[in-house]
């Protein structure tokens, strides 16, 4: 155990990231009324590069002139790779009104790309005089963005929350798939009776970025999942990434947005039992013991802090 006190992270709910291309500015209003934590107005890989001009113009007019309630609002700007990064913040930053609260920097492959976007955000903002200092989202998707990780979870006090993109993410690994997340064909182990088990391809960068995340006091939050017509494959995967400790999902289309608030909402029997588990442990610890049992369970101090975490999750959402 380090001395050192973990961080906390931001405490906002981010149960569901919901995506709109920056050039369908029709969709905006819907998105803006939507049940998501987070809105992504994008300007990156869902606009054509024709239309980029276009994206941040409607992006810039949207911020100001749609109401965006109390919801997390968010613009995902191109890859430092590209000619178009450095245009997206001046002319959002130039001209975007206060609204917005996060850049999002995609295929971040290590610290440096944070002090690039830094240092041009802290120049305009103190050039423009904006008061609200923006906050930034990265995008693990990308051999060098796990590789570096860690050193990017602690690479600028803007940064808030760190996704895992997965279908870049399988690319830039040569992964032999084209799915987005979820279930992939070709991964399972072969029991002695022939049956296949299924393994998560996605398990080893989940769980990096979580260990980041946490270690630097970031929200850590799993991608796309493709295929929308699918909602046990979403509510699967979606699962499998809040049990190792992802804060929530991102929504490539609407119906997704129910689907990752009911898996990263805790339930009404997770909140009771947790109560219960802290309820128990007061009881032990009043009578001098540092365990008990609950429900035929042993519960000692780790439990208080597991248990505590999904209050404290029950808390920040109601
Ligand atoms: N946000 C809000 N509303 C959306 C939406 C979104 N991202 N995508 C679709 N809708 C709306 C549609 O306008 C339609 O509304 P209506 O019932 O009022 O007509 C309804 O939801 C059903 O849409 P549907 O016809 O099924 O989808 P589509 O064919 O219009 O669009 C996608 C499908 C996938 C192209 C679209 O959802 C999309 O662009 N998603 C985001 C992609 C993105 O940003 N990717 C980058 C991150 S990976
Ligand atoms: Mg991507």
């Amino acid at each position: 155990m380090s001395f050192k006190v973990q961080p906390a992270a931001p405490a906002r709910p981010n149960r569901c990231q919901l995506f709109g291309p920056g050039s369908r500015p029709a969709l905006f209003e819907k998105m803006a009324v939507s049940k998501a934590d987070v809105i992504n107005l994008d300007l990156e890989d869902s606009v054509a590069p024709d239309d980029k001009p276009e994206a941040r113009r409607n992006i810039i007019e949207a911020i100001g002139d749609i109401d965006w309630g109390n919801k997390t609002l968010s613009v995902r700007i191109n890859g430092l790779d590209t000619p178009y990064w450095y245009r997206d913040v001046v002319d959002l930053l130039e001209q975007a009104g206060e609204r917005i609260d996060m850049i999002m920097i995609p295929k971040v492959g290590n610290a440096g790309d944070l002090y690039a976007v830094d240092a041009l955000v802290s120049a305009i903002e103190a050039a423009k005089g904006r008061n609200k200092p923006i906050a930034f989202e990265v995008i693990i998707e990308t051999a060098a963005g796990l590789a570096h990780v860690e050193e990017i979870a602690k690479a600028s006090s803007r940064l808030q929350a760190m996704s895992l993109g997965a279908a870049d993410y399988a690319a830039s690994m040569g992964m032999q798939t084209t799915g987005i997340g979820g279930t992939q064909e070709n991964y399972f182990m072969r029991a002695p009776d022939g049956a296949s088990h299924w393994g998560d391809p996605w398990h080893m960068a989940t769980v990096a970025i979580v260990a980041a995340c946490r270690t630097h006091g970031v929200l850590p939050v799993d991608g796309p999942f493709g295929d929308f017509s699918d909602d046990e494959g979403f509510r699967a995967q979606a699962r499998r990434s809040a049990t190792l400790g992802m804060v929530g999902k991102w929504a490539i289309h609407p119906k997704q947005i129910t689907l990752a608030n009911e898996v990263f909402t805790p339930s009404e029997d997770q909140i009771r039992e947790a109560r219960e588990i802290l309820a128990a442990m007061d009881e032990a610890q009043r009578t001098g013991q540092g365990a008990a049992v609950y429900k035929g369970r042993l519960v000692d101090l780790a439990s208080i802090r597991q248990a505590e975490v999904i209050v404290k999750q029950a808390e920040m959402i109601s």
